[in-house]
């Protein structure tokens, strides 16, 4: 068959994100642009994403990372066989600027459009890097938005989310306690860097939903991190000095620690072979160890993308268009509508 060259767009949250990548002739995909610009620095006085300010930041960063990434993949619009966007899970407005630059695109081009769940996206990140993924595999995704565990059939199509947070997701966990730390946003790397200076025994955390049986695949995180305000307002009402480094390193294990359990306990009572994690969180030295380590004692194989890939980009979203467009399936059409809460 022809090569097929997919474009897709992200801006779901924070990230402007324009991918391209092709379809080669054996079916396997090539990256050939992965271009992002992040309006995190804008949120950061914040401490969390500003949904008017993200919107904006999309606004005016579409049009120079569109053009980027065309320059580095050495494509031209023409050659573009067809357009994928984001339309959901994210911030309403966010997803809006995102659409609507893949609807003008594709109705000026005469392309056509496939909309894109954010979820499936960045299972299918991995894939950029490690090659097709087996069916069925199991995906653990945690980032800021999400903690989902994913029971993946087919890229295109059968998705089934098996659990997922009842509260706060594992990255904004991360972002919470740093706050309460005197961290800088987003937590995740600074946390990451000051657990290797404490130790993760330390202080014993609550591990968030792993007593319940009807919630075994689902996480918690709302309740450890009011544990750990807790624990540093009473170190400060006492007057001791609170030992940030164990705080941080045994709030990293507890994470760590139900999130790889339960992944790993899923793929086993699911007979899965294959775990892939994704997302901002997937970045954590802690979570990625304790994943290698407690995969190999269980016999499952374990994937996790470059952390580049990880992170939200329009990368992932072109290899899911590219997946759409290889099985082919339908396009979406123009009056394709964004869905701020879209299931997988
Ligand atoms: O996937 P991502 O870039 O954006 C979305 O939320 O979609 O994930 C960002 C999240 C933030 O909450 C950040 O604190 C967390 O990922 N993060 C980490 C690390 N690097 C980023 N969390 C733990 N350890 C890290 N090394
Ligand atoms: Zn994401």
């Amino acid at each position: 068959s022809r090569e097929r060259i997919v474009l897709g767009i992200e801006s779901s949250c924070d990230e402007t994100g324009v991918g391209i990548v092709r379809i080669r002739h054996d079916g396997t995909l090539e990256l050939l642009a992965d271009e992002v610009a992040s309006s995190v620095e804008e949120h950061a006085r914040f401490g969390g994403v500003v949904p008017e300010v993200a919107s904006r930041a999309h606004l005016e960063a579409m049009l120079p990372t569109m053009h980027r990434a065309l320059g580095a993949a050495g494509v031209a619009l023409k050659d573009v066989h067809s357009i994928a966007v984001t339309a959901g899970p994210g911030l309403a407005g966010a997803l809006l600027v995102g659409v609507s630059a893949a609807k003008a695109y594709a109705a000026a081009l005469g392309k056509p459009l496939y909309g894109v769940n954010h979820l499936a996206g960045h299972v299918a990140a991995d894939t950029l890097e490690h090659g097709p993924l087996p069916s069925p595999c199991l995906a653990l995704l945690v980032s800021g938005g999400h903690s989902s565990l994913l029971l993946v059939e087919d890229l295109a199509g059968k998705i089934t989310e098996i659990g997922a947070t009842v509260d706060d997701a594992a990255g904004e966990a991360y972002d919470k306690v740093a706050r309460v730390l005197d961290l800088p946003y987003p937590g995740g790397p600074p946390i990451d860097k000051l657990a290797k200076q404490g130790n993760g025994c330390a202080i014993a955390f609550p591990r968030g939903l792993t007593g319940s049986r009807d919630a075994k695949y689902d996480f918690s995180f709302s309740g450890l991190k009011t544990a750990v305000a807790r624990w540093v307002e009473r170190c400060e009402r006492s007057g001791e000095q609170v030992p940030v480094a164990d705080v941080a390193a045994s709030f990293q294990e507890a994470v760590a620690d139900v999130l790889t359990a339960k992944a790993v306990r899923a793929a086993k009572d699911l007979g899965v072979d294959t775990l892939v994690i994704s997302g901002g969180v997937a970045a954590n030295s802690r979570l990625s160890a304790l994943a290698a380590q407690r995969c190999e004692a269980a016999g499952i194989h374990l994937r996790v993308p470059r952390p580049r890939l990880c992170t939200d980009n329009g990368a992932m979203i072109a290899a899911v268009g590219a997946h759409l467009v290889a099985a082919g399936a339908e396009p979406s059409g123009l009056e394709l509508a964004t869905d701020p809460g879209l299931p997988v």
